[in-house]
């Protein structure tokens, strides 16, 4: 069953409102929905607004792609990626592209994490990544970081902006982090508006556990 949920952005010290439509289908498939890191990553990217606009912007793991619909609508050039195995989240994060008239400035394609397929060694340059909730199994950590090494040895000012929800304590990314030559800064979420109670006129009451990382590659 397909359903369209509204997200309603405020913009940093204007009167606007950044409305952003997104297609999500009733399915246990992990991207076929929104999840809670999604919208504290848009609040992110419409907070630092200026660092996107005019810039090459790669989503992976977008699932529904909401920070990446809102990188295009910013005025970013951006490439939405998920596993190519998920064809229809493909399909769908297309039918939110239309949606949101952003079809011009999106490019989809698949790029699953850790393969050194075409689809990942054909990019252009890439100035910034999205990941929202994409460590989310412990399994895949490295398979990400690699992919982010990868394409930041090709772009070295590239930043990798990720949220994180914290599932156990036990799980790190650290000493991957130091083996594949990355460093990493928690942001915390008051600087950008993501520790608010309501994010894109959601409700966020419950959502403690979600961190902001910027992952650079370590000079
Ligand atoms: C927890 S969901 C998060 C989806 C979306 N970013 C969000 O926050 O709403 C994880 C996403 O990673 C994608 N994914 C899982 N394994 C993957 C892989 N090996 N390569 C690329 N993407 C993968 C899933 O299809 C899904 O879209």
């Amino acid at each position: 069953m397909e359903r369209v949920k509204t997200f309603e952005f405020s913009e940093k010290d204007q009167d606007r409102i950044l409305v952003v439509q997104i297609v999500e289908i009733v399915d246990p498939e992990y991207g076929m929905f929104t999840w809670p890191c999604a919208p504290v990553l848009g609040q992110f990217v419409l907070h630092y607004r200026e660092k996107c606009i005019g810039k090459n912007v790669l989503e992976i793991g977008a699932g529904t792609a909401l920070p990446g619909i809102i990188a295009a609508k910013l005025g970013a050039n951006v490439i939405l990626t998920d596993a190519g195995r998920f064809r229809q989240c493909q399909e769908n994060s297309m039918k939110s592209c239309r949606l949101n008239n952003v079809v011009d400035k999106v490019r989809i394609i698949p790029l699953t994490w850790g393969d050194f397929t075409p689809s990942l060694l054909d990019l252009p340059k890439i100035d910034i990544i999205l990941g929202s909730d994409c460590f989310y199994s412990p399994s895949d950590f490295e398979d990400i970081l690699v992919t982010i090494a990868y394409i930041m040895e090709r772009n070295p000012s590239c930043v990798f902006w990720s949220t994180y929800q914290v599932r156990s304590c036990s799980w790190s990314i650290e000493d991957l982090l130091d083996k594949w030559g990355l460093t990493c800064t928690h942001i915390p979420l008051c600087m950008f508006g993501g520790d608010k109670e309501n994010i894109g006129g959601h409700d966020m009451s419950n959502k403690h556990t979600i961190q902001m990382l910027e992952i650079k590659k370590s000079s």
